[in-house]
């Protein structure tokens, strides 16, 4: 039954620039859920405007007013807030830029837009005192931006490790529990909807990346480019070394990480990883995100959800439009370090001198010394070994030995390595993949 409503009524005026998959999403939470959010904010929508390129398509919403006239539905009076739900980074960029030189504030879910022009766009909203709100650009639906620039905002953030990228998770999921080649998990991740018909994007982890210079400029008041961060996709992934990860107690995951070292500069990097089975985020599975946050005063904190599809990010874009009219979004804008000139740049640790445990599996002739020669070449390059897989069949006289090591430099690991597929008994190239161990807790919490 309807509840009666002691909140005033106000009317806000929006144009909405894209109705796809997340723009339609957006224009059925606000004509299904307008009574709730009215009751709850006090605001009704007046949807103004709904711009696309074809207007003869079908849309998941009945009776939208829409339009192919971009620059007269943001330059209507009425327009109060302008949502971009284009993608891209052309005339998506255009159109931000238009509506921001009028003082009317954006709502985005473009982390590609972002990441190639946030800082004009920031400074331009500045200029004409307005505000871009961007909680769909990480995470889907997962209301990452707003923990990490509110409710964490007394936390110093040691680290911050995430899996932000649902394609890469759909198909990582795929070839661990069915044994399935990278090739066909993709396929079907296509079939499915889950992988765009080109998913160069995602495999290459240039999205995930996207998404970390955001949230690592958010958790470390720096600025992070997406050239700062070290990145590796997962489409050259063997399954061999999902189910050798897989014996030893691991799963390979897509993981975005900003750790600050000791020295205080940060590791940025995106790569397949392999995250034990007792860890939080090995079990987050298909086209679910989480993010692990670790503040010197919370501890680990996880978020969980779906990080893409239509209602899950259209929930994030309604939210933003809703703080937006209610005028948070503006006093929150006003203090994000992100994007801005006045953020200096992060101190980054070269990726050489990461420290990290590593998988490397190598193709050795199957004849007594090998084990010594591999042993004696990592141990020259002070990489010590923790843990020996080998199995008894061997193809070709070859066998595949698998080694789990000890904390070890990335430099040293990738001059060992280079010098172990010299050696006549291997047949090259090794395989390397970085472990992740929890990142410590911070000592505040003792
Ligand atoms: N899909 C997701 O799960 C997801 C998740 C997080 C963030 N995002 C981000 O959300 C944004 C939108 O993604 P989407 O998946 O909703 O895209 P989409 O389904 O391709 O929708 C794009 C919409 O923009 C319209 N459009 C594109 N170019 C146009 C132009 N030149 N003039 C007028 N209209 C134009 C299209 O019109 P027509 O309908 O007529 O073709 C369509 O309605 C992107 O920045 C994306 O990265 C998406």
């Amino acid at each position: 039954m309807a509840q009666p409503n002691s909140v005033q009524q106000r009317s806000v005026g929006i144009t909405l620039l894209g109705c796809g998959i997340v723009g339609g999403g957006v224009a059925r939470i606000l004509a299904d859920q307008r009574d709730l959010i009215a009751r709850r904010t006090g605001l009704v929508f007046d949807v103004r405007h709904v711009v696309v390129r074809d207007p003869g398509k079908a849309r998941c919403v009945g009776k939208l007013p829409i339009s192919t006239d971009p620059h007269a539905a943001i330059d209507d009076p009425q327009t109060q807030i302008v949502v971009e739900l284009m993608g891209g980074t052309g005339i998506a960029g255009e159109l931000v830029q238009r509506a921001l030189a009028q003082g009317k504030p954006v709502v985005t879910a473009n982390k590609s837009l972002l990441a190639a022009r946030g800082r004009d766009l920031f400074a331009l909203a500045k200029r004409h005192h307005t505000a871009i709100s961007f909680e769909a650009s990480c995470g889907g639906g997962i209301p990452i931006i707003q923990a990490l620039s509110h409710g964490l905002v007394a936390n110093e953030i040691s680290a911050l490790v995430g899996i932000v990228n649902g394609t890469c998770n759909v198909i990582l999921t795929r070839m661990t529990n069915e044994g399935w080649t990278y090739q066909q998990a993709l396929a079907e991740a296509q079939r499915l909807g889950f992988a765009e018909a080109d998913p160069t994007m995602d495999v290459s982890g240039r999205d995930t990346a996207q998404k970390l210079a955001i949230l690592a400029s958010l958790a470390f008041n720096a600025t992070v480019a997406e050239s700062d961060i070290h990145i590796e996709g997962i489409d050259t992934l063997d399954p061999l070394d999902i189910r050798f990860a897989k014996e030893l107690g691991y799963v390979i995951k897509l993981l975005a990480i900003a750790e600050r070292g000791d020295t205080g500069a940060l590791s940025l990097r995106v790569h397949p990883t392999l995250v034990h089975r007792q860890d939080v985020l090995a079990d987050v599975s298909g086209s679910f995100n989480a993010i692990s946050v670790y503040g010197h005063a919370l501890g680990h904190c996880l978020f969980y959800g779906r990080g893409a599809g239509q209602m899950p990010t259209a929930s994030a874009v309604v939210s933003d439009i809703i703080q937006t009219a209610l005028g948070t979004a503006a006093l929150a804008f006003k203090q994000l370090n992100i994007f801005s000139e006045a953020t200096p740049p992060a101190a980054l640790l070269p990726f050489e001198q990461l420290q990290s445990r590593y998988y490397l599996r190598v193709l050795a002739k199957d004849e007594p010394g090998v084990m010594a020669q591999i042993a004696t070449t990592l141990g020259k390059y002070q990489v010590s070994i923790s843990a020996i897989l080998q199995h008894e069949s061997a193809e070709n006289n070859h066998v595949p030995i698998v080694i789990t090591t000890h904390l070890a430099r990335e430099g040293a690991l990738q001059r060992a390595i280079k010098e172990i597929n010299s050696l006549p008994v291997i047949q090259p190239p090794a395989a390397s993949l970085r472990i992740i161990d929890q990142p410590k807790e911070s000592s505040a919490l003792s």
